[in-house]
């Protein structure tokens, strides 16, 4: 696998994939790579001719006060995991270079921006929107790859893809879990081995979500409310927001329609750490 740090280094080995008439995969993570991060590689390597993994801590998408200086970063560690797992290029760009002074350009998706982890985290997808935007124009790929751990994220790079016109096929992976749950995550490492217990009970709440309204609980905050006694019961995770949305619009649903896709997801703190989790049900 190769390292390439420079942007125009990056742009030429796209194009020369191109002119060879590969296809092009890319995988955009922050780093601290794990076995979510390795499964989305593994889907790229099984799709396209040149696998490119992009590690990049992108410091606009962090709002002040978030762990933007503390985010781990693992740089060998992570050349290791996307290797083994199928990534044919590692592109690392430094700050300085995607960001320069007198740099001014953002992309902003609106209206499904506005709800859930965008309420939250305000700017967050302004941040990851034009980052993902760069990337794709820098890898020039034809398949991106991305996980439903974010699903409003994915919402966002479909929107953004369809709107910008741009030709790539999204592909989504399934959450990744450690064998109790946990849906793995870069920022689980600054959890307690107390709280880690704890945060078992985010996957477990989803699950009691989803198996009340298989049951044929209707009343969305009936089912929030089980989930918020279950969260309270097992933990001391102080619940951020609850929600169950149109898994398309991600608009929030009072009352959850028979032949509806829903998203459940919530964020919880656990301490400083904040989590989060999702499931998708067809009901
Ligand atoms: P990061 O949090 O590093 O995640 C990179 C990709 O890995 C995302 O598509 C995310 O959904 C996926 N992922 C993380 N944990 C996963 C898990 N347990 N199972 C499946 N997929 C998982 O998401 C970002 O970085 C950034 O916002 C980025 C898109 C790179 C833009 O900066």
């Amino acid at each position: 696998m190769d390292v390439v740090h420079e942007i125009a280094g990056m742009q030429r080995r796209a194009a020369e994939a191109r002119l060879a008439r590969k296809t092009i995969a890319v995988v955009p993570t922050m780093g601290a790579l794990h076995a979510g991060h390795a499964a989305l590689i593994r889907e790229a390597r099984s799709r396209a001719d040149l696998v490119i993994t992009t590690v990049f801590v992108n410091p606009t998408q962090f709002g002040p006060g978030e762990d933007f200086a503390r985010y781990p970063r693992s740089p060998e560690r992570d050349a290791l995991c996307a290797a083994e797992a199928g990534s044919d290029i590692l592109f690392a760009p430094e700050g300085a270079a995607m960001y320069p002074a007198g740099y001014s350009t953002f992309v902003e998706v609106a209206g499904i921006t506005d709800v859930l982890e965008g309420r939250a985290r305000p700017g967050h997808f302004r941040g990851v929107a034009t980052i993902v935007a760069k990337l794709f124009l820098i890898t020039s790929p034809h398949i991106a790859v991305f996980g439903q751990k974010d699903a409003q994220q994915v919402a966002v790079i479909r929107r953004l893809i369809a709107d910008l016109n741009y030709p790539i096929d999204l592909i989504v992976v399934p959450i990744v879990r450690d064998a109790d749950g946990v849906a793995l995550s870069s920022r689980n490492a600054y959890l307690t081995p107390a709280q880690r217990r704890e945060a078992t009970v985010l996957h477990r709440s989803l699950q009691r979500a989803e198996a009340c309204v298989r049951e044929g609980e209707r009343d969305s905050a009936a089912v929030i409310a089980e989930m918020r006694g279950l969260i309270a019961g097992g933990s001391g995770g102080d619940v951020e927001y609850i929600s169950i949305a149109d898994a398309a619009t991600l608009q929030e649903q009072a009352s959850i329609r028979t032949g509806t896709t829903i998203l459940i997801s919530l964020a919880v703190r656990f301490g400083h750490t904040r989590l989060i989790d999702n499931c998708i049900v067809e009901v």
